[in-house]
């Protein structure tokens, strides 16, 4: 059987995803087609390397060497074009976690942070959390794509003097892969004003024909010295439990901030099985990622399709990357807690509320793709036959 077809039971394995679905959408029934990881097995390499790191049997202390950021160099040179120093690595063990440490470290109490909503919930709880301000740039949606209002992106920095931009791309969840132009406007922007960027790249790797992701540190060495990017292997190979990520800081000063916040949270080692993990996936990934992002986007094209051919009131937005679709419920004409209940209680499909994104994404819900096609038709079957009982 394809590697990507197979349904492997995840029920009973302490999986957020389907052992949470029951309590959150309160029916055993619900599909969960929610929370950011994927219903695939990792890469069989990956798989082995772990078996053979378990049968050593002992765990104790591990340090992420030389031979593991190697194969973090490597990989951001062969995917993403980009050179880096293997000193600018740091680890963490996950992204959240870093953009927790990254606030704490270089922007002050009070202090304002940027982002553009819609966007991943935790982008406003690391910066409230820490008693920072949001600033929002609201993206907006022109035909089927979200777009940046670079005057409104400035005037937002000006106003509110703004001292960090916490920058998705891939984003999460509208689906755009930020392009060079609207990277290098972003940029130069960031640039005048002194904003420090925080670039959260974790969907890097999964990117959909005729888009290209450009880490936004990549653009030149101006660039990289005002960046911090996130990064990580456990989107892109399905590792998220492994919890082990890592930052790229080319600026010396800052990193030598945010290292040392780390280290005061007692933060300074990874766990032993996401640094086996890293090394594999990074080592022997590449030619079952390729093969994932063609899943992925015959995915994306089939449940597009399935809803454009067969209701009229739901839109779903051509993702140019990440395996998570955004679709545009808002003709059904719900309110956002109908909407919820709609999906929940008829189509019995556990889906993200699109408002937890930000009002932005009110009449919206969030679609993961990452599944075996089965579970997708399934799904999309549900989803459909509610909304066209409705429609009728
Ligand atoms: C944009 C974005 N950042 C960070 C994360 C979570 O990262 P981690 O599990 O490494 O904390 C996710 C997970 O969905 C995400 O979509």
């Amino acid at each position: 059987m394809e590697r990507f077809e197979k349904v492997v039971p995840r029920k009973g394995t302490r999986s957020v995803k389907w052992d949470m679905a029951k309590d959150l959408y309160q029916d055993k029934d619900v599909l969960p087609m929610w929370v950011a990881d994927m219903d695939f097995e990792t890469p069989r390499a990956v798989t082995e390397a772990l078996k053979e790191r378990v049968e050593h049997g002992i765990f104790g202390y591990t340090i992420p060497d030389d031979l593991v950021k190697k194969e973090i160099t490597q990989w951001l040179e062969n995917r993403h074009r980009w050179e880096i120093h293997a000193d600018w690595i740091s680890y963490s063990p996950g992204v959240i976690p870093s953009l927790h440490m990254i606030i704490q470290s270089l922007t002050e109490i009070g202090d304002h942070i940027l982002i553009q909503t819609p966007v991943y919930p935790p982008f406003y709880s690391v910066i409230k959390d820490h008693g920072r301000h949001v600033v929002k740039n609201p993206l907006y949606l022109n035909e089927e794509r979200y777009n940046i209002d670079f005057d409104d992106f400035e005037k937002k920095i000006k106003e509110n003097q703004v001292t960090m931009f916490i920058l998705c791309n891939p984003h999460n969840p509208v689906g755009r892969v930020w392009s060079k132009e609207e990277l290098e406007r972003m940029m130069d922007i960031c640039l005048k004003h002194d904003v420090k960027v925080v670039a959260d790249e974790i969907h890097a790797d999964l990117i959909y024909k005729g888009n290209v992701h450009i880490p936004i540190a990549s653009l030149s060495k101006e660039a990289a010295n005002q960046t911090i990017t996130c990064l990580s292997p456990t989107k892109t190979f399905n590792l998220a439990g492994l919890q082990a990520s890592y930052l790229v800081i080319p600026n010396d000063s800052d990193k030598k901030k945010v290292d040392h916040h780390f280290k005061n949270q007692g933060m300074m080692m990874l766990n032993t099985l996401g640094v086996t993990a890293m090394e594999a996936a990074y080592r022997h990934g590449e030619e079952w990622l390729d093969h994932l992002n063609t899943v992925l986007e015959s995915h994306r094209d089939y449940v597009i399709h399935r809803f454009h051919s067969e209701t009229s009131s739901i839109r779903v937005l051509p993702a140019e990357g990440t395996y998570l679709l955004w679709m545009d419920c808002r003709e059904l004409g719900m309110t956002q807690s109908e909407l919820k209940s709609f999906m929940q209680k008829e189509a019995k499909v556990g889906l993200n509320d699109g408002a937890s994104f930000g009002v932005e994404g009110e009449g919206f819900m969030r679609l993961n793709i990452a599944a075996p096609k089965s579970i997708i038709e399934e799904g999309v079957s549900r989803m459909v036959k509610a909304v066209q009982d409705k429609e009728k």
